[in-house]
């Protein structure tokens, strides 16, 4: 095989057609002066509103926080702080519902809004939260305390939950979109689903700042209303708090550089599902993909569930010969990414959860065999065809 280098992301191919707009933008913002918050961030939230056709969108300084955001606002969770009058935080639990197959933050912000994660295993075609599994802990023991699920969109692909889920129970559907700018289900875009979704704008996302930054979506005025004064330390007027909040503004050069990726992500998204397209070309030419969801000889590609559009922010294989796969690609300079090598259950600071490894099989089995492969909307079919002929050569 000829060496050539194909990165797992390549942000410059990116910035590079864009440099005039941006450094336009960051100008603006230097020339009003507008750091925190202000007009930038302001006029980012209104063509992000617009985009996913949601009524509010609030932009904040991270993923992590859109998560804590969305929580709190939605009245998720005991807060933190000192306890207020009329609370009875120990023998009055709130359990909200995830997976354990995600990026930690989607965990830990639930226990920083002071509520309690229980965990629901995958469904392995997707990789997304098993809605079949939510109903059986509903109608557990644990069911009564449960006051929110959190569905995460796992690679860009929405999980299988409707809008009004819950709604019945008293139960709110809290979307970790982090990955998933774009994406929709039954026509219906991410971060509409719900009642409220958060995104991450780290610059590895689809959609990606300069770096950190966030934002909560949201059709309820009331949610908006209150993320706005949480990310302001909770306030309404200067300097008078009307509940515990936190710093968790965005910056006015990340409201800037999100303004003018706003523009293009459609055609970026396009051009991702076009290259997981070719992918899947590459690898059923090459006599490689499996059906199933256990990989034998060869790699069980990802699919596009039904009624669904994946925008691909991440092309992830199964494969049985997953870490030495991905050193044979290292050697050969081809980018690959493990998300994530540890379900969350099995994490050090998430042990006290009292789960334990057998709890959860297809998110640990899911952790074993996984692997993204480069994805970026610029990556060219002649990387794609290089990617796949080592993989061909490996597993020959
Ligand atoms: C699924 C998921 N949830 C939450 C986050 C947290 O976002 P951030 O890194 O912007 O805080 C990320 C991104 O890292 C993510 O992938």
């Amino acid at each position: 095989m000829t060496a050539k280098a194909v990165p797992m992301l390549d942000l410059k191919r990116q910035y590079e057609p864009l440099h005039r707009e941006l450094l336009e933008a960051l100008g603006h913002v230097l020339e009003t002066q507008h750091f925190i918050l202000g007009e930038p961030v302001a006029a980012f939230e209104t063509a992000a509103a617009s985009q996913l056709g949601v009524n509010h969108a609030v932009g904040c300084a991270s993923g992590t926080d859109a998560l804590w955001l969305a929580l709190a606002a939605a009245g998720i969770g005991h807060g933190f702080g000192p306890e207020q009058e009329g609370e009875s935080r120990s023998t009055d639990p709130v359990t909200v519902v995830t997976t354990p197959f995600s990026f930690f933050a989607s965990v830990s912000s639930i226990l920083r809004a002071g509520a309690t994660p229980a965990l629901v295993d995958i469904y392995p075609v997707t990789f997304n939260l098993c809605p079949v599994e939510v109903e059986r802990l509903l109608d557990g023991p644990r069911g009564k305390s449960v006051k929110a699920i959190m569905p995460v969109h796992l690679y860009g692909q929405c999980a299988d939950f409707s809008p009004g889920f819950g709604r019945e129970r008293g139960i709110s559907v809290i979307e970790d979109a982090a990955q998933a700018w774009g994406a929709e289900r039954n026509g219906v875009k991410a971060g509409g689903i719900g009642d409220a979704a958060a995104f991450s704008f780290y610059p590895t996302k689809n959609l990606s700042a300069a770096g950190d930054a966030g934002m909560v979506s949201t059709n309820s005025d009331e949610i908006a209303e209150r993320a706005r004064m949480l990310r302001q330390h909770g306030m309404r007027r200067r300097y008078y708090h009307d509940e515990m909040g936190w710093n968790a503004r965005m910056d006015g050069f990340q409201g800037a550089v999100l303004g003018v990726k706003l523009k293009h992500i459609e055609r970026w998204n396009e051009a991702r599902r076009a290259a997981a397209a070719r992918y899947d070309q590459l690898f059923r030419a090459a006599g490689l993909a499996e059906s199933g969801t256990h990989p034998a000889k060869g790699v069980i590609l990802p699919t596009e569930a039904p009624g669904r559009r994946h925008v691909w922010h991440q092309y992830v294989i199964r494969t049985a010969r997953r870490d030495e796969l991905r050193a044979f690609l290292a050697e050969h300079q081809i980018g690959s990414e493990i998300y994530y090598p540890v379900p969350l259950h099995l994490q050090e600071p998430l042990k006290a959860l009292g789960y334990k490894e057998g709890d959860f099989p297809e998110a640990e089995r899911a952790t074993r065999e996984v692997l993204a492969l480069p994805m970026f909307a610029e990556i060219r079919p002649d990387e794609q065809e290089t990617v796949v002929a080592a993989i061909a050569e490996f597993l020959s």
